[in-house]
């Protein structure tokens, strides 16, 4: 298999497909590849928006030639299969090689042509940008290494990471990640549902929420901004996350916590209360790599003794386009298992 990564976590990547018996056989700025496993298909992999799962590597120095090799291979693997349905046509290049992208897209308008001279019904059919979902995808998955060498695969299993549109009223950045987390679960808050934000200043994710339509209770010391100072969907009570206990009896359809703190100390006195206790429904959790190391920290959150393995009926770790030396979780709370049979995240490539 052949995951790409944020450029920069490839050492992160490496380390995760290792701990996981997948041993890595090479890497570059923004991919690592790896041979073989210990069986099965690849495992869950929180720094991989894409693994091409049969990548095959096609190489030439001209744009065309290579094009013409995509095609080649498109065509040929389209021996047996029917295609009816819309496909996902997705290419992209590894970040760390100067002028790649433009490579990647001359290259991809030359296939588009030549696959609608060849096979003009589906060509009409591909789909470019990354597909909604989590999950094994069918379609043209394309990934250049350089300039003259390009990974291709029929197949891939898509993590849900994807770059976010920002909003002018959102306070923060951190809007972007709460948005591009949704997509993760499969599941966003929804009109007067009501949402508990841990660690909520400047009120990114409430407002997030809110602009759905949600009751937002922003809990921080810290002050709102823009979007969600005054909003009327936003209520601020100025506490400490760690000791806020909601009414007795009161659940949440949606705990957030996005409180800049150590992970352990987050995961054993917010985490676990919140999930153990039932008192919501789904959560969002981002979580900073700290002095563990995402490796480390990883083979915690998906152990047995971890808050989420032992409260939450599916959860999902990734390091989300919008991170950075953090990790989002999200999930369905073990308790909200019985009204959770409709909401539960999309795909079945949840942990
Ligand atoms: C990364 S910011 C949250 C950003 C927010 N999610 C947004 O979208 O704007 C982290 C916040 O955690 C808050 N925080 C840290 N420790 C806290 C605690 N013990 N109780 C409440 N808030 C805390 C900080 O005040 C800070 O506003």
């Amino acid at each position: 298999m052949l995951a790409t990564c944020q450029a920069g976590y490839e050492d992160s990547l490496a380390g995760e497909m290792a701990a996981n018996g997948w041993l890595p056989s090479g890497r570059g700025p923004g991919w690592v590849d790896c041979v073989g496993g210990p069986g099965g298909g690849p495992p869950e992999l929180a720094f991989a928006p894409l693994i091409l799962t049969e990548p095959v590597l096609l190489q030439a120095d001209a744009v065309n030639a290579l094009a013409q090799k995509a095609v080649d291979y498109f065509a040929g693997s389209l021996r047996d299969e029917r295609i009816g349905n819309a496909w996902p046509n997705l290419w992209s290049g590894s970040p760390g090689v100067g002028g790649l992208p433009r490579r990647v897209a001359a290259t991809r308008q030359a296939f588009d042509e030549l696959l609608r001279r060849k096979l003009s019904r589906v060509a009409r059919l591909a789909a470019p940008g990354v597909p909604p979902g989590v999950g094994p995808e069918r379609g043209l998955f394309v990934v250049f290494t350089d300039f003259d060498r390009a990974w291709v695969s029929r197949t891939a299993i898509l993590g849900g990471q994807r770059r976010m549109a920002d909003d002018p009223s959102a306070p923060s950045r951190s809007f972007l990640k709460v948005e591009e987390a949704y997509g993760v679960l499969g599941a966003e808050p929804g009109a007067d549902e009501a949402v508990i934000d841990l660690g909520a200043a400047p009120g990114g994710w409430s407002y997030s929420a809110a602009r759905r339509g949600a009751n937002v209770l922003a809990v921080d010391n810290g002050p709102l901004k823009a979007g969600a100072l005054g909003n009327p969907r936003i209520e601020h009570r100025r506490e400490d996350a760690f000791g806020f206990r909601p009414p007795q009896g009161r659940t949440f359809d949606w705990m957030f916590c996005d409180v800049v703190e150590e992970p352990h100390h987050v995961l054993r006195n917010l985490v676990t209360p919140w999930l153990e206790g039932g008192w919501c429904r789904r959560f969002v959790v981002n979580l900073k790599f700290g002095r563990t190391g995402p490796v480390a920290l990883l083979q915690e959150l998906r152990a047995a003794g971890s808050p989420f393995v032992r409260h939450a009926a599916s959860f999902r770790i990734r390091h989300l386009y919008h991170d950075r030396e953090e990790f989002t979780v999200v999930g369905v709370a073990a308790s909200a298992l019985q009204d959770a049979r409709e909401d539960r995240p999309c795909g079945s490539h949840g942990e």
